[in-house]
């Protein structure tokens, strides 16, 4: 592979590692907030288990994924200066803002929601929760602007040899943005749902005592998919409107963008024919079919390979353009580089973040099979409402 390849390579792998942790976060946010918006309004403790045993796998995941990102930013300067020279001016802004987002806002929330347990105020505690949920959706705002840009390079001209942005409106209008941001939004629902859904089914399956708890789960599990199928599938399709005028050619252009494409889609058509037809009109007798319980957790990583073939199919798919029909690949990479330099940090970064996913994805199964029982996230405090009023008490 040349020099070219190899930074390509690069960030592909660490492209695909980082989204495994970001679509999760974006499906689990909200399955947490509701949970815990269910605990708050009626004050029923199990609601409370499930927003603590839940709100732990999404603590963890945050946790391992922030570092990934971090990279992803690092690889720029390293990697594709001729990028940042030519349309920094553009997309510099918004994936600072980004940047701000995820890191001090929506980490802000979340500390405050980690150790607020027992000690904010109800209401104020269940906003820290929405709260961050909105911020991680507004970080993927940012981010899919940015990418869109570089699909469709709306709002701006060039003016020597750089492009210098003329309208903020059609940057964030971009058509390639509203279609991609919702069939994202609804993967990481697909995915999150299918993440609560095939661990229940575990417990289930194993017939631990915490029978009440996971069947509560799987259903909710199976309802945050169906509404994320929806959406991703609705959206998946509606972006090929956009596409056909703006990158006529995209998915013929490469054997292997169609053959990705088609593995997409083939994922997602199935995987959302079994929730309409299956999965959604038995969810009250579903907890109970033992025989189904392997299937759904052998199906957990569907959503997540649906969502990398899915970066795969909308990045190599505008080759050989970085910045559609503006900037080329070739000419956006940094100058100096060597195939020894970019060997060694595509080995190190692969490393790291591979480590990063087996960790993350060892202590979700260790949280997992120990239980709601073994749960730390706000155990430093009575369970419930009314475990505290007995506390007071002595
Ligand atoms: C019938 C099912 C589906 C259709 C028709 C579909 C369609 C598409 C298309 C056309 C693209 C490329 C857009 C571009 O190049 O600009 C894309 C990208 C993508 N897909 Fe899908 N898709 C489907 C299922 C799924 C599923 C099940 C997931 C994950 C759970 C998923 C996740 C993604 C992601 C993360 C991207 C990259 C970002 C984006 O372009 O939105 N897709 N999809």
């Amino acid at each position: 592979m040349d020099v070219l390849d190899l930074a390509r390579t690069q960030f592909a792998v660490t492209g695909s590692l980082h989204f495994l942790f970001v679509v999760l976060t974006l499906g689990l946010a909200p399955l947490v907030a509701i949970m815990h918006t269910r605990y708050a309004v009626t004050g029923n403790p199990i609601h409370e288990r499930m927003t603590r045993f839940w709100g732990q796998i999404y603590v963890t995941n945050y946790a391992l994924g922030i570092f990934t990102g971090l990279v992803m930013e690092f690889q720029f300067g390293l990697s594709w200066s001729g990028l940042s020279h030519y349309a920094g001016d553009i997309f510099g802004a918004p994936l600072a803002i980004e940047t701000l987002g995820a890191f001090f806002l929506e980490s802000t929330f979340l500390g405050l929601w980690i150790f607020g347990w027992h000690r904010l105020p109800k209401w104020l505690h269940l906003a820290c929760i929405w709260l961050v949920t909105l911020t991680a959706h507004v970080s993927a705002f940012w981010i899919m602007a940015t990418n869109s840009f570089l699909q469709n390079p709306a709002g701006a001209v060039e003016r020597g040899d750089h492009l210098v942005l003329t309208d903020f409106g059609a940057l964030l209008t971009n058509p390639t943005l509203t279609m991609a941001l919702p069939h994202v939004i609804g993967a990481g629902l697909w995915t999150g749902g299918f993440v609560v859904m095939g661990a229940s089914a575990y417990h289930l399956f194993k017939r631990t005592s915490e029978r009440e708890f996971f069947t509560r789960s799987l259903r909710l599990g199976v309802i945050t998919s169906f509404v994320g199928s929806l959406i991703t599938v609705g959206f998946g399709y509606a972006q090929f409107l956009p596409l056909s005028t703006l990158q006529p050619d995209k998915f013929e252009a490469s054997a292997l963008t169609g053959a990705s494409l088609g593995a997409m889609i083939g994922i997602g058509q199935l995987l959302q024919l079994a929730i309409m037809f299956v999965l959604m009109p038995v969810v009250y007798w579903l907890p109970r079919w033992r025989w189904a319980q392997p299937i759904l957790m052998v199906i957990t990583p569907l959503p997540f390979l649906a969502a990398i073939l899915g970066w795969l199919v909308r990045e190599t798919g505008r080759q050989p353009w970085l910045i559609y029909g503006k900037l080329t690949v070739a000419d956006a990479l940094s100058p100096g580089l060597t195939s020894g330099m970019i060997t060694t940090s595509l080995i190190g970064f692969a490393g790291v973040l591979g480590l990063l996913a087996v960790v993350d994805y060892v202590l979700i199964a260790r949280t997992v099979r120990r239980g709601p029982a073994a749960v730390t996230l706000g155990a430093d405090g009575p369970a419930d409402s009314t475990e505290r009023a007995h506390a007071l008490s002595y």
